[in-house]
């Protein structure tokens, strides 16, 4: 009987199951969009249990998809949109409120007292980050703060906090494992990733009691079996990872130095820097990459709030295009941008300027620009706050970056891949197989159950769909570059104001 890994991507947007075969191909999957709640302005949520029966039935729609039994299943790998946070009750399994995600940014006023306090050196130092609302840390406070009697709740040990992952995992065993991994554990705010030990000095500072907290486990283990009704029968859970870290892993980044960019809704550039963490000196974050039989290596991380987003908006927001990936075509329609920039901090800026206050700007309209111009400064706008991360990684980790190997829906788009390697000036290298976030956890989860034996067996099933090699005509393309400079500039400015 054939076996398989099942891959559970857990997104800001949507729930996917996908399954793998030996050879790494993706036999079937499943993946179903959920509601995205917007209370007030800066605010984003979602519903923890919608979320795990979304996942749920996802799962049971790929194992049905692919015609297979529960029992075929050898494994099951979890990957996550990180940092997003659930409470809820240990005892009925209720969130005491919605999960608070990522890009919520109801904090922002509490980090900015919390740096003002000059705590910033110690949590970077300690947990690798800079302090911002991105982070689940002042999320859980917010919600021990301000949701009726929560905090006595957690006091008397009723509750329990964790990020997505955990949540699902806690639901999937029916309450036996409350557990993470260190991926998505360094993501907290108070996870201490030199000692590797959730740090008791920052969670009195955030006011978090440590009994909320789940146990942190490796990146590729067996932590246990999900319930027989999960799937029709008891199946291990042998991976973890938040999804930056895990499309690293489905990257093949596998060595110090190398590098992946995913677009997605944002865009996050991770370079591993092997076992010893860096202090980044050009604001970049210091996180996990993965732990595997109990070792460590660490990651440099850009991140970028928006990027496939900005097309969601020319979408939706701007209506100027029917379908994502019309925008390639609007944007072909004129050869350049004629001078428009489009900086898209609808969430702030993030690395490496981490701008809390930004908003969204558009620079250098004439009564003869188009949509087709704006599509363009969107796509290229993703690109240049790439660059803005590749520079800080090299000066931060003094490795000069040769080639960057890219994955995500964008990376489809070829005007905008060769774009990226040009402003980059780096050869960007797009996989045959873009899923690299699932496969990330599905070998994860492969590992640890002998699905395959080594990172090495792994590392033959990643191929190379296409290169990008950079222009090596400099001069437009640099002044390009400056322009987007001199926006940020702006834009920050305006933040200042
Ligand atoms: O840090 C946030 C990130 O993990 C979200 O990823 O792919 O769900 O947008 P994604």
């Amino acid at each position: 009987m054939e076996h398989y890994i099942l891959a559970l991507d857990q997104g800001t947007t949507s729930c996917r199951a996908l399954i793998f075969d030996h050879k790494g191909a993706i036999i079937a999957s499943a993946q179903k969009e959920f509601k995205q709640h917007f209370p007030q302005a800066g605010w984003v949520e979602h519903d923890a249990e919608e979320i795990w029966e979304v996942q749920r039935d996802m799962a049971r729609k790929a194992l049905e998809n692919a015609s297979i039994e529960a029992s075929q299943i050898k494994g099951i790998g979890i990957t996550n949109q990180r940092e997003t946070v659930v409470v809820w009750d240990k005892h009925s399994g209720e969130p005491v409120y919605h999960a608070i995600v990522w890009q919520d940014k109801r904090t922002a006023a509490y980090c900015e007292e919390l740096k003002k306090r000059g705590l910033q050196p110690k949590v970077r130092e300690k947990t690798g980050l800079v302090i911002d609302a991105y982070f689940s840390g002042t999320k859980v406070k917010w919600i021990l703060d301000n949701v009726d009697g929560v905090r006595e709740r957690a006091a008397a040990g009723e509750l329990l906090m964790g990020t997505i992952d955990t949540w699902l995992i806690w639901k999937m065993t029916g309450g036996k494992l409350h557990i993470t991994d260190a991926t998505n554990a360094c993501r907290t705010l108070f996870f201490n990733i030199v000692d590797q030990q959730w740090d008791t000095e920052l969670l009195e500072i955030l006011d978090v009691p440590e009994s909320l907290l789940p146990e942190v486990k490796d990146s590729s283990e067996i932590y246990g079996d999900t319930l027989a009704d999960f799937l029709g029968a008891p199946i291990p859970i042998a991976g973890i990872a938040g999804d930056q870290q895990a499309a690293l892993f489905g990257q093949m980044c596998t060595e110090k130095g190398m590098v992946k960019n995913t677009y997605g809704t944002g865009c996050f550039m991770l370079m591993n820097i092997g076992q010893e963490p860096i202090v980044s000196q050009h604001n970049l974050l210091t996180s996990i990459g993965w732990r595997i039989k109990g070792q460590t290596t660490y990651v440099l991380e850009g991140s970028i709030f928006i990027a496939g987003a900005v097309v969601q908006w020319l979408r939706d927001g701007l209506k100027l295009i029917e379908n994502s990936s019309d925008v390639e075509t609007l944007a072909t329609q004129v050869a350049d941008t004629d001078g428009v920039y489009l900086v898209p901090a609808f969430a702030g800026l993030g690395a490496p300027h981490w701008n809390q206050q930004a908003r969204g700007s558009i620079f250098g309209l004439t009564r003869g620009t188009t949509d087709a111009h704006l599509a363009r400064a969107a796509l290229e706008s993703i690109a240049y706050q790439t660059k803005d991360i590749l520079g800080a990684m090299e000066a931060d980790s003094g490795i000069p970056v040769g080639e960057l190997r890219v994955d995500g829906g964008a990376t489809v788009n070829n005007l905008m891949m060769q774009f990226q390697a040009d402003v980059l000036n780096t050869t960007t290298v797009r996989p045959k197989i873009v899923e690299t976030t699932v496969m990330g956890a599905a070998f994860l989860a492969g590992l640890a159950v002998g699905f395959w034996n080594s990172e090495e067996e792994i590392a033959g099933l990643w191929q190379t769909d296409k290169k990008f090699n950079p222009n090596p005509e400099r001069e437009q393309i640099e002044k390009g570059i400056q322009g987007w400079y001199r926006a940020v500039r702006a834009v920050e400015a305006w933040a200042a104001d």
